[in-house]
């Protein structure tokens, strides 16, 4: 049910981790499962997304589509990053399965959030960004987890 590139991505997942001192980061929970999804980006001072990371306690359709849209933002700047939807990763993975559709949605807005983050510490605005919904603080997650 999966395809070649979900099942890549979600064996071999790229930019697992995290980055010390991020220009952003972004931690979002998905409504409808709960997962949760934190993303760290170094942008340099021409606003080009140098590195991502990402740390998930989301699903394997979460993983693989974080993989993707980690590598996707990877070197673009702030603005264009902005073009990377879900449904674009989606694209890119060649399709989830409808249930699963919920899950892409969290690289997205994990990013954005994190994008937000980046935008209100250095005072810049980013078009087409509008304030995360879902951005939750680390305390949150302790007490969850
Ligand atoms: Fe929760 Fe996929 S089931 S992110």
């Amino acid at each position: 049910m999966y395809s070649e590139k979900v099942m890549d991505h979600f064996q071999n997942p790229r930019n697992v981790g995290e980055i010390e001192n991020a220009s952003g980061t972004g931690t979002v929970g998905n409504a409808k499962c709960g997962d949760i999804m934190r993303i760290y980006l170094d942008i340099d001072e021409n606003q080009v997304i140098r590195d991502v990371k990402f740390k998930t306690f989301g699903c394997g359709a979460a993983v693989a589509t974080s993989s993707m849209a980690t590598e996707m933002v990877k070197g673009k700047t702030v603005r264009e990053a902005m073009e990377v939807t879900n449904k674009a990763v989606m694209e890119a993975l060649d399709g989830l399965p409808p249930v699963k559709v919920h899950c892409s949605l969290l690289a997205e807005e994990a990013i954005h959030a994190a994008l937000w983050d980046y935008a209100q510490k250095n005072g810049i605005e980013i078009e087409g960004l509008v304030k995360p919904k879902s951005d939750i603080g680390e305390e949150e997650i302790e007490e969850e987890y």
